[in-house]
């Protein structure tokens, strides 16, 4: 018997509803929350009720999309943590209610390994290639960048973490001191393509074993504007590319050393990315040409698996389906 799941991720600003049968994604809708830009970050209080009022219409075209009808569906799963805990209790909710009012088990998820688990996603030609274990993937994202080994679907191993920023931080944080619109990593990425990443060079930080730091980035990003500024006025907006180049380069190349020494301790070749920063080219660029030098079996994830999704949620429900693990109705969300 074929089986169908109805996945929802709400851990931070995007309501996200997915249907998922066997393995293949047959919907995933997700609604952003445009009023947290103006803010220049995320409100927990205002992502919650934005939540309240998005998760049922969400749902609602998932299934429509999916041509799929309630009674279809054996079983619902949900992010049960990391993420705000407004946020997190909508999706929470709404999926035990669903459970409740259908009958069928409820699964909740760690979002960090739904992150992971997006590369075991069936394309829809079922032809893609999907890695074997034990798999090592850096996950990055606005708020974690972590080096985890999947030894299998559900079992996974922390070896790197940051001590403070996430990457994307990283990229949203300096985006702001240049003005630009919150979440600033895509555009980060997209001004970069036209910059020259040798133009500025900024310190790398050191950081003991397989752990990242970020925070010392930022700062002495802030005050090379400061000192740059003193002189001209106009240097951000003139030298616009060249910065987004230069940090993006920055960033992408502690990530990917890291990468490697990772994949050296360890001995595994089977390497892939995860989370929104993911999308980033640099990165993927960059990981592209050390694969080929480093004859790593690479897996990148595609644009619309990178950012915050419930199909990631739906592929980990349905592993834990097949595994029997289900939560009982007294599961609460968990905010770290
Ligand atoms: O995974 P995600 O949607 O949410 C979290 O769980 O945090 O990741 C969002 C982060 C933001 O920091 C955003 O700036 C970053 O991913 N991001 C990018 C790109 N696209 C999204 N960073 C760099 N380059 C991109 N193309
Ligand atoms: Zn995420």
């Amino acid at each position: 018997m074929a089986v169908t799941i109805l996945a929802i991720e709400s851990s931070c600003d995007d309501t996200s509803a997915a249907v998922i049968r066997d393995g293949y994604i047959l919907s995933n809708l997700i609604a952003g929350q445009d009023i947290h830009v103006s803010y220049g970050g995320v409100v927990p209080e205002l992502a919650s009720r934005a939540h309240q009022a998005n998760i049922v219409p969400v749902v609602d075209q998932a299934l429509k999309k999916a041509e799929a009808d309630p009674a279809d569906i054996n079983a619902v799963s949900f992010t049960q943590g990391p993420g705000l805990l407004g946020s997190l209790l909508v999706g929470t909710s709404f999926a035990k209610g669903f459970a409740l009012a259908r009958n069928i088990p409820l699964i909740e998820v760690n979002h960090l390994q739904a992150h992971v688990l997006v590369h075991f996603i069936l394309a829809k030609d079922g032809k893609n290639r999907l890695p074997d274990f034990p798999f090592l993937c850096l996950l990055v994202s606005g708020g974690h960048t972590r080096l985890i080994v999947m030894k299998s679907h559900l079992e996974m191993e922390i070896i790197g973490n940051t001590i403070d920023d996430a990457a994307g931080e990283a990229f949203d944080k300096c985006g702001k001191l240049m003005d630009l619109p919150y979440p600033a990593g895509p555009m980060i990425d997209k001004l970069a393509a036209q910059g020259n990443k040798k133009a500025f060079v900024f310190a790398k930080p050191r950081v003991k074993h397989l752990d990242f730091s970020f925070s010392g980035l930022k700062t002495s990003f802030l005050y090379f504007l400061r000192d740059r500024l003193k002189e001209d006025q106009q240097f951000i907006e003139k030298n616009k590319a060249d910065l987004c180049a230069s940090l993006q380069e920055t960033i992408v190349s502690i990530l990917i050393s890291k990468l490697v020494k990772a994949s050296q301790m360890t001995g595994i070749r089977e390497i892939g990315i995860a989370g929104g920063v993911s999308a980033n080219s640099g990165l993927r660029n960059g990981l592209v040409r050390e694969a080929s030098r480093r004859e790593w079996n690479l897996y990148i994830p595609p644009f619309s698996y990178t950012t915050d999704n419930a199909a990631m949620i739906g592929i980990t429900g349905y592993y834990k389906y097949l595994r029997g693990e289900f939560a009982s109705q007294d599961v609460a969300p968990q905010a770290s």
